[in-house]
């Protein structure tokens, strides 16, 4: 069988993968088949907000974890795409910390503008993944959620880019099922409105926790606690956000921590993370890791070690997000065209191990960034994809790091330059505390200063 390339997901990875197949098709070089199967019925994954929680119309698992008002957490400088700049989309300075539909627009700028759409295979969804080793292929079988009709066929290649924050990690905790009021995992959070005038619990210690409490704070809420198992984040909290350590039981709406204290809460939030979940592969070839730099058994993060014609994108820990993918998809285009040939199974086990080996040492964040800065460098010299000062990328990570020390509340109001073009980012015209309308209308306007001051807060508070 000639060669013909299964996607799963049409995420920023999977667009990442459809848009490196599509680049060397403009090239002249010969390019498979491809078909990209995606459940949703529009690409952008985790981007492509969705207002429901727990199942979708057909009773599929509500794929992504976004809520109304997310922006981005890193500055967009960071995560540029090489090969399609902020200034090519948007034709102006924009400021560093878009809201999620203003860089939906830019992830879907590119592959609009390559024509990729001809490869999806929207609202269909990858039910199974059979490997054959007796003919090497393997059989895809996907359901068309509109109607409902299951299908099979044949692949030599499959990509997964089904994305790992989205099958929450929902663990236990004494008591909690007293609790009376409100209760979900960040996965099912969608806006913080309705936190204004309450006593808020976060569990957790990392981004989910971070950016839903201070959310909260913007939306009013009367006290925000953030509850860590292993540390915590320790940022210089404003007045009304504390961190405790881990809660020991919960006795109704009283939550006591280890450290003998507790706290009376209205709602609890469990920023608990997320599951590497693949359930249409099969156990020998799913990936089974927790959210690390460097999952195990995936040559250069990418080929499973399992089946070397099965590929993974984006299954690390982020720092680095969109331009990370487009790395890893050009690399692994150019194994599947044949013109990266991989090593034998040792030497991918020998190369793997070193990459373990230094994750495993990399301790502090600007450790665990520069690791990725290098996992990127590496894989970037094997292809065409367009190098990009990798060493100013990490300077801009650790100057967000230290942003964020400087001030939880305002290190979204910094501005950077881009790597690509030089470009110094805008400051926004309202500063993302009292910024409450997060459309791109209002994102790409320029109101007047009147307008500016006149926007009201939901609820007023000294520590604004
Ligand atoms: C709450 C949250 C906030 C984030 N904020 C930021 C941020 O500010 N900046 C940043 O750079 N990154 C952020 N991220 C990281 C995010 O993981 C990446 O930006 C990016 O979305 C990952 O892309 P992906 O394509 O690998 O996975 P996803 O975006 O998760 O996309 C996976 C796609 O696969 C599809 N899919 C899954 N299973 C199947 C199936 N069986 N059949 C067919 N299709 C399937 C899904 O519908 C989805 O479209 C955030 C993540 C979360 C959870
Ligand atoms: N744009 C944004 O503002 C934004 C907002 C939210 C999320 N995100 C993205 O979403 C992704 C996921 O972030 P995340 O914070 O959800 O997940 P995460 O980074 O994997 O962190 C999970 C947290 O849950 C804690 N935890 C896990 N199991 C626990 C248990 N049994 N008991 C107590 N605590 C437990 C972990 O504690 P330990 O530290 O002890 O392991 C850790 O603090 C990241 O890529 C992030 O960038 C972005």
């Amino acid at each position: 069988m000639t060669a013909r390339v299964a996607i799963i997901g049409a995420g920023p990875s999977g667009m990442a993968q459809l848009r490196a197949f599509e680049s060397a098709r403009t090239a002249g070089r010969p390019v498979p088949e491809v078909v990209c199967f995606e459940k949703q019925a529009d690409w952008g994954g985790q981007w492509n907000y969705s207002w429901r929680t727990g199942t979708d119309e057909y009773g599929e698992p509500v794929h992504s974890s976004m809520y109304r008002n997310l922006w981005s957490n890193g500055p967009k400088e960071a995560l540029e795409f090489a090969d399609y700049t902020f200034d090519e989309h948007f034709g102006r300075p924009i400021s560093s910390y878009p809201p999620r539909v203003v860089l939906w627009d830019y992830i879907n700028g590119r592959v609009e503008k390559a024509g990729v759409r001809k490869y999806m295979r929207f609202s269909t969804v990858v039910r199974w993944v059979q490997y054959d080793a007796a003919t090497e292929l393997f059989t895809v079988t996907v359901e068309d959620l509109k109607t409902g009709q299951t299908e099979s066929s044949d692949f030599t290649h499959v990509i997964v880019g089904s994305g790992h924050f989205s099958f929450p990690n929902v663990p236990d905790f004494p008591g909690i099922e007293t609790f009376p009021g409100a209760l979900c995992h960040a996965h099912d959070f969608r806006g913080a409105e309705a936190l204004a005038g309450k006593d808020v619990l976060l569990i957790g210690a990392s981004y989910s926790a971070e950016d839903i409490g201070v959310q909260a704070h913007k939306m009013g809420a009367r006290s925000v606690t953030f509850s860590y198992r292993t540390a915590p984040m320790g940022f210089d909290w404003p007045e009304g956000l504390e961190e405790q350590p881990m809660v020991a039981r919960f006795d109704g709406s009283v939550a006591h921590f280890v450290n003998g204290e507790s706290r009376r809460f209205d709602a609890v939030i469990l920023c608990t993370g997320y599951l590497h979940h693949y359930p249409f592969l099969p156990s020998d070839l799913a990936l089974d890791s927790p959210n690390c730099l460097y999952p195990a058994g995936l040559y250069r993060g990418v080929v499973s070690e399992q089946n070397d014609r099965l590929f993974y994108l984006g299954a690390q820990d982020q720092w680095f997000t969109f331009n990370m993918f487009d790395a890893q998809a050009w690399f692994v285009r150019d194994v599947v065209l044949g013109d990266l040939e991989l090593p034998d199974a040792p030497a991918q086990r020998a190369d793997m191990d070193s990459w373990l080996a230094r994750a495993a040492a990399a301790d502090t964040k600007a450790d665990q960034i520069r690791f990725q800065a290098d996992y990127i460098r590496d894989l970037i010299e094997l292809t065409d994809y367009p190098m990009f000062d990798l060493d100013r990328v990490v300077e801009h990570f650790l100057g967000w790091v230290q942003d964020k020390y400087a001030d939880i509340l305002t290190y979204r109001d910094v501005a950077y330059p881009s790597v690509l073009t030089g470009t110094m980012a805008t400051v926004h015209h309202t500063p993302w505390l009292h910024e409450l309308d997060d459309s791109l209308e209002r994102y790409l306007s320029t109101p007047g200063a009147d307008e500016r001051e006149a926007r009201p807060l939901h609820v007023a508070s000294d520590s604004r």
